[in-house]
């Protein structure tokens, strides 16, 4: 069997930091080729500077190392990408493109894709939102995601291509912090907590958004690239769920080690973007093709998370 080796864009983000760790675990350190825009000069492993929107660097990165498999994470998120919609359009779409293109051309056998809730807009259920409403995101993020989904299933359909592609909810982790999206109160608070500071929350106490655990985001990466191909029948991304709470729900799940921890509310122009989300997802495609099932709540993610910022933030150097 041919052995695997793994190129990941947008290696430095919030995601790709523990993704590249577990795929090092599962197919060794130098099986991985951890890329992003940014450098980082004590990356442990193996470490190239690329530019995604440069389809002749990713082109020799990819020959360089015998890539056979790629994740693309690389991607402005939905906040930040409102800043400059016309530029988010830009390195959202020519990055995916790049991607494909060398894709087909170099004949990598699997590529991740990550979606995002971002893609439902106002004409969804909010509650339990269906794997296959009406898209019609509000945010140039959302309907990069919704054009990227339909050229991910368009290179499987006409290449043959084996693209995956997961609808992340609100990914929360300890490891690393978010880039820039309308879900980032919801890591940032844990800080704060940890930290005995205040926090103010950029949404409504009542805002309730899909969100997800990082062990849980990234054991889903690896289970559906993981199945087998016939099983797949979403090629354009599947809906995927770990939970769903509100800023409130939140702040008193971290009460309960903090009970002094104090909150204020100051919406800003995210509330319009978090308002077009959906509350909670169906997943259940996801269930029966090739059997996802969350493992957190709020309370046991909120457990962890409170242990492992505070072992980073107090440790006792030696
Ligand atoms: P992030 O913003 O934390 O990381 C993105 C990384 O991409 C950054 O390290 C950045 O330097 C890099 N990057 C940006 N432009 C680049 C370019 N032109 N070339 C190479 N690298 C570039 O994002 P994340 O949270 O890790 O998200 C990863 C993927 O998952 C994204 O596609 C995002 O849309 C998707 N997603 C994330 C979430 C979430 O909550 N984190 C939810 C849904 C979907
Ligand atoms: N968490 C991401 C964001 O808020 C969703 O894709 O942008």
């Amino acid at each position: 069997m041919k052995s695997e080796k793994i190129l990941i864009t947008g290696a430095l983000g919030q995601l790709g930091t523990v993704l590249t760790n577990e795929l090092q675990k599962k197919y060794g350190i130098n099986s991985v080729i951890a890329t992003d825009l940014r450098p980082n000069f004590d990356f442990n492993g193996v470490f190239e500077t690329l530019d995604v929107t440069n389809f002749k660097a990713i082109e020799e990165c990819v020959i360089k190392h015998n890539v056979t498999q790629i994740y693309h994470l690389a991607a402005i998120l939905s906040a930040n990408g409102e800043k400059n919609p016309l530029k988010t359009w830009d390195i959202n779409m020519s990055t995916l493109f790049n991607v494909l293109e060398v894709s087909r051309l170099c004949n990598i056998n699997k590529i991740f894709y990550p979606s995002s809730i971002a893609v439902f807009g106002d004409e969804i259920e909010s509650v339990n939102t269906p794997q296959s409403p009406n898209l019609t995101p509000l945010t140039v993020y959302g309907m990069s995601k919704v054009a990227g989904e339909n050229w991910v299933n368009y290179y499987h359909k006409r290449y043959g291509l084996d693209i995956r592609s997961l609808r992340y909810p609100g990914v929360i982790g300890y490891q690393s912090l978010p880039g820039g999206g309308t879900t980032d109160y919801a890591v940032d608070i844990y800080h704060k907590a940890v930290n005995n500071e205040d926090f103010e929350c950029f949404l409504k106490a009542s805002t309730m958004l899909p969100m997800i655990f990082i062990d849980d985001a990234i054991r889903a990466t690896l289970e559906l690239m993981d199945a087998p191909r016939k099983i797949i029948s979403i090629r354009t991304s599947y809906n995927l769920a770990g939970m769903s709470f509100t800023p409130n729900e939140l702040y008193n799940s971290i009460r309960k080690t903090y009970p002094d921890f104090k909150i204020s509310y100051n919406p800003d122009f995210r509330q319009e973007i978090a308002d077009s989300w959906p509350k909670s997802i169906d997943d259940n495609t996801a269930r029966k093709d090739w059997g996802w099932k969350p493992n957190y709540d709020l309370d046991s993610m909120t457990n962890i998370m409170i242990q492992k910022l505070k072992a980073q933030y107090h440790s006792v150097v030696a």
